[in-house]
């Protein structure tokens, strides 16, 4: 098969979708491999060190999309990428579209056969190519609190383990899931006082089996947020309720109770955000101060560490790639029931009933 891997365009996104790994692995089992001209560059990988790893080295997008029989992104299609795509390509990546109506007409008009990083979901449940973005998301969230609580840059001016003789930062995580444990891991080993609030007790349980007494588990309700939120100088708000917008669990009232110079991160902003004084915000903008309380809310935060970020997505992204490779996508999606849930798009039919209803249009189950 020949495998196209295109430069992302979206605005600071820095990620691409293969790696030297990935190049060795296919042209290793005799797919071609084509990349864009500067796709690597922002992971740190040159030209010549994909093409020594046996990739052919194109100039331009439309290279790539012209003659390459699955693509293989990082980042959703944008509209100026819409007319490279060809009816039967296989598009591989992260493509939300249950909230993106215009994309996804774009690729039921030419036939894309759209598989979603974001749905391929094993037995279990859980959604092995989200996760590694939120592991990274959530050691971010903890690092850059910690920044943002620095004088500085406007913070109360605090160290979040504090030193020998002096009061620790206390440090609210709403969520205990992939971005709550992440976050808590950095912000345990920086000393703070950590506490974590989940609905689920199994959860918490685990949370309190891997950290045990250096972190405070807490049931999440109200009364246990609006105690913890309020005492907090970094709340990082990490939840998700899956299919649905984050509930406004951290009020504007709370917010208006911290202290001057407290920070909230809000990674779950890109569900709606669980702080009802949140708004998206950018890498170019991160921030905003609401009540003396700095607010971050950027809903691609993984973008800003491309290195890290292009190397953990790309570890989980290969195995499949090379099965629809390998297979073709019709037999791959047979023989593996995870891959078959990323399969939103094929033939011209939206086939993930979930999006469908989403977006109020027709549902076909995948015929194959
Ligand atoms: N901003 C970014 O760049 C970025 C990156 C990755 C993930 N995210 C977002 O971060 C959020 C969390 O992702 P995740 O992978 O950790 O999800 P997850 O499913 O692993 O964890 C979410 C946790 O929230 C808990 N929860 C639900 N309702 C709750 C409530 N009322 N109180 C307390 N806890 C509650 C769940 O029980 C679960 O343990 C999602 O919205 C995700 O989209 C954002």
């Amino acid at each position: 098969m020949i495998i196209g891997v295109p430069k992302e365009i979206k605005n600071k996104e820095n990620r691409v979708g293969m790696v030297i790994a990935g190049v060795r692995a296919l042209t290793q089992s005799g797919h071609q491999v084509l990349i864009q001209s500067g796709a690597g560059i922002g992971a740190g990988i040159t030209d010549q060190q994909y093409a020594a790893s046996g990739a052919n080295i194109v100039a331009t997008a439309k290279d790539v999309y012209s003659k390459s029989e699955m693509i293989v992104k990082v980042k959703e299609p944008l509209p100026e990428e819409y007319d490279l795509l060809k009816e039967g390509q296989i598009l591989y990546t992260y493509l939300h579209l249950a909230a993106e109506e215009k994309l996804t007409r774009a690729l039921l008009d030419r036939k894309i056969i759209g598989i979603a990083y974001e749905t391929i979901q094993p037995d279990d449940g859980s959604l092995p190519l989200l996760a590694p973005m939120s592991a990274v998301a959530g050691r971010m969230a903890t690092q850059i609190g910690a920044t943002y609580l620095q004088k500085d840059n406007g913070g109360k001016g605090m160290l979040l383990g504090g030193v020998t003789g002096v009061q620790r930062a206390n440090v609210v995580i709403l969520g205990a899931g992939v971005v709550g444990m992440h976050a808590a891991k950095i912000a345990v080993g920086l000393g703070a006082n950590v506490s974590i609030l989940d609905i689920n007790l199994d959860r918490l349980e685990y949370i309190s089996d891997i950290f045990g007494n250096t972190i405070q588990t807490l049931y999440s309700n109200a009364e246990q947020i609006e105690r913890t939120v309020v005492n907090a100088d970094l709340v990082i708000s990490a939840i998700l309720v899956p299919g649905a917008k984050a509930p406004k669990l951290v009020t504007k009232d709370m917010v208006s109770r911290m202290q001057p110079g407290g920070v909230i991160i809000d990674v779950a902003v890109d569900q709606g955000g669980a702080v009802e004084t949140c708004h998206p915000t950018s890498h170019e903008h991160p921030t905003y101060v609401v009540d003396n309380i700095i607010h971050y809310a950027v809903p691609n935060m993984p973008g800003a560490v491309p290195r890290t970020s292009t190397y953990a997505l790309t570890n989980v992204t290969l195995r499949y790639a090379q099965m629809i490779a390998n297979l073709g996508w019709k037999e791959a999606v047979t023989k593996d029931t995870a891959l078959r849930k990323g399969v939103n798009i094929a033939n011209g039919k939206l086939v993930y009933a979930q999006v469908a209803k989403d977006l109020g249009l027709p549902f076909e189950p995948l015929k194959l």
